[in-house]
């Protein structure tokens, strides 16, 4: 049975993460992590706070903080959030740590080696005043482009042109506001991934089966040509430049770019995983080398279309440049954007709902379910507060909870606190057996091909077919003329509770326990994913006690709404 690896792209370290960011990777990855521990196989998922480059460097100049002391606590925060939100990471780890140092400054060397890295003299933009190169964001201007005056050094925000500092017109510092600015001449190391465009070309063709999304991005820049890249910065916080363990000359002062160290952190974080076992000696090289036990390993990434470009062309140049048995992604799950009333997301300008905040609404359950279930899969999604809220109160109040509520609270006033005996299943319990399984499968085939818009239609349609049976059963009416028949309805309807809980931990973990809870399982064994809908029927037997469920979910009420679209400034929905 292969093992299944999973990552999810690393989140920038400033400041928590939005929804959208939510949704485009870590969120999937974890309800497929989920997924495949409940059927039994054996799953390492992985991710890392992503900490170096300009973006951490001003965001921790703007706290008053040193780049350390804000990764660290930034660090704490995003770690909290994600197990707020069930994230279920075998490690969370950080690109900052020692093991990516070492494998960043291992990658270059045998890249270097393979003369697949050169020195190179640039023009960079120097401010004389502040007494250091400007890269990337440390400089804006006007965008040569569009003519718009606050473009940053590596982008314009106005038209989406990718930048060089050199490029802009009237340049002042972001640091001092200085514009006593000169170009000069200084030394980065380029990867030449030009020399490696067949090599990614068959490697990408090697992957037929990957999304159509993914392989439309990664042959637009095949097509385009791969072009040299600067791996270096002239920064401070990052990956020194070392060669042999000693500082490379005319490189002191810089470091690696974020976006070579970044990916190599999931191996690092792999490693970081190992150290942090009891022995300090878990095998994190049996899940990455080929020559070391991978060959059984199925890696499986997600992350935002802005990212596919970077995982399928950029890191691969990296890995497969090394000739060194590495293993290379298998599946990459690639999503849209979500949007905010069909605007952007934005975290520089604080637009949207962020995940602390989004616990303070409502628990992480509701979120996860609507996330999910409307996922910007084949196409960009629009977040609004008036969805989500009706979303809650339909799928979850109506149809889920209430189905849970119902029968608990009917049996434990007509036959009492446990699953009660007598009577058998017949012709409804078999209609219904049927359509489970047919669902189940659909259910499963979906989570396994990670479509999970497809999937999750599935699963709700299998919490409405409980309600539809008991529509029919209608063991309340039942029960004063036969209650035999009455009790074999409850009995079936009890056990869906239980089947439910196992198909819906995935999505919804907090509530699948609590639903495992009613009947005192234990939510790891009661999880194994239920193959059979009639053997899961079976599950609880006559005589099992259980305490009346809780109230899953309580609904949105309107002035609850209107309060919401006052503090997060929704614009008018559309509908
Ligand atoms: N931090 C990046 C982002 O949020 C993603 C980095 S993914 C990795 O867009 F591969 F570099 F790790
Ligand atoms: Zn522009």
């Amino acid at each position: 049975m292969p093992r299944i690896l999973i990552t999810s792209a690393l989140p920038y370290i400033n400041g928590v993460k939005h929804l959208g960011n939510l949704v485009g990777s870590m969120l999937p990855a974890d309800v497929y992590a989920r997924f495949q521990r409940a059927r039994g196989q054996e799953v390492l998922y992985i991710c890392a706070t992503d900490e170096h480059g300009t973006p951490a460097e001003l965001a921790a100049r703007a706290a008053g903080q040193t780049a350390e002391e804000y990764c660290t606590e930034q660090y704490e925060v995003q770690k909290r959030a994600g197990e707020a939100f069930g994230l279920s990471f075998d490690h969370f780890g950080r690109s900052s740590n020692l093991p990516n140092h070492r494998l960043t400054q291992h990658f270059a060397a045998v890249l270097e080696e393979k003369g697949l890295i050169q020195e190179r003299a640039d023009k960079q933009v120097y401010s004389i005043d502040d007494q250091r190169f400007l890269p990337d964001r440390y400089v804006e201007g006007t965008c040569p482009e569009c003519g718009h005056e606050k473009a940053r050094g590596d982008q314009c925000d106005n038209c989406g042109r990718l930048l060089d500092p050199v490029e802009l017109i009237n340049p002042y510092s972001t640091i001092s506001g200085s514009r006593n600015l000169e170009t000069r001449e200084t030394k980065h190391l380029y990867l030449l991934q030009s020399k490696m465009q067949d090599r990614i070309a068959e490697w990408v063709d090697d992957h037929p089966d990957w999304p159509l999304l993914t392989k439309s991005i990664a042959h637009k820049w095949l097509k385009e040509g791969l072009r040299d890249r600067a791996i270096t910065r002239d920064l401070y916080w990052g990956i020194k430049v070392e060669k042999d363990g000693r500082p490379r000359s005319g490189f002191e002062n810089k470091v690696f770019y974020v976006w070579f160290d970044a990916p190599i952190e999931y191996l690092g974080a792999t490693e970081e995983w190992a150290l942090a076992s009891p022995d300090g000696n878990r095998d994190w090289r049996s899940w990455w080398r080929l020559d070391e036990g991978a060959e059984d390993v199925r890696y499986v990434q997600f992350m935002g279309k802005d990212n596919v470009a970077f995982h399928t062309v950029s890191f691969p140049c990296t890995i497969l440049g090394t000739e060194e048995p590495w293993k290379t992604v298998d599946t990459l799950k690639s999503l849209n954007w979500l949007t905010w009333y069909g605007g952007k997301f934005s975290t520089s300008e604080n637009r949207g709902i962020f995940m602390d905040q989004a616990l303070e609404l409502l628990p992480a359950d509701t979120w996860r379910w609507h996330l999910m279930a409307n996922a910007p899969e084949s196409d960009d999604a629009s977040f609004t507060l008036e969805h989500f809220a009706s979303v809650v109160n339909k799928d979850l109040a109506d149809v889920l909870g209430n189905f849970v509520n119902r029968i608990t609270r009917f049996c434990a006033a007509r036959f009492g606190e446990a699953v009660p005996e007598g009577g058998a299943f017949g012709e409804v319990e078999d209609r219904l057996i049927a359509d489970l399984g047919q669902r189940i499968k659909a259910y499963t085939d979906a989570l396994e091909a990670m479509e999970f818009r497809k999937a999750f239609v599935e699963l709700r349609a299998i919490w409405v077919a409980g309600n539809e049976y008991l529509q029919v059963a209608a063991p309340w009416t039942k029960v004063k003329q036969d209650k035999d028949a009455a009790a074999a309805s409850v009995r079936c309807a009890l056990n869906l509770i239980v089947l439910y809980a196992a198909l819906s931990r995935p999505v919804i973990p907090f509530t699948a326990d609590k639903m495992f809870a009613v009947f005192g399982l234990d939510s790891e064994a009661a999880s194994r994913w239920p193959e059979n809908a009639e053997q899961a029927l079976q599950t609880l037997q006559p005589g099992h006690e259980f305490t009346p469920a809780p109230v899953l979910f309580t609904k949105v009420e309107d002035d609850q709404l209107l309060e919401w679209r006052e503090k997060f400034g929704a614009p008018r929905a559309d509908k």
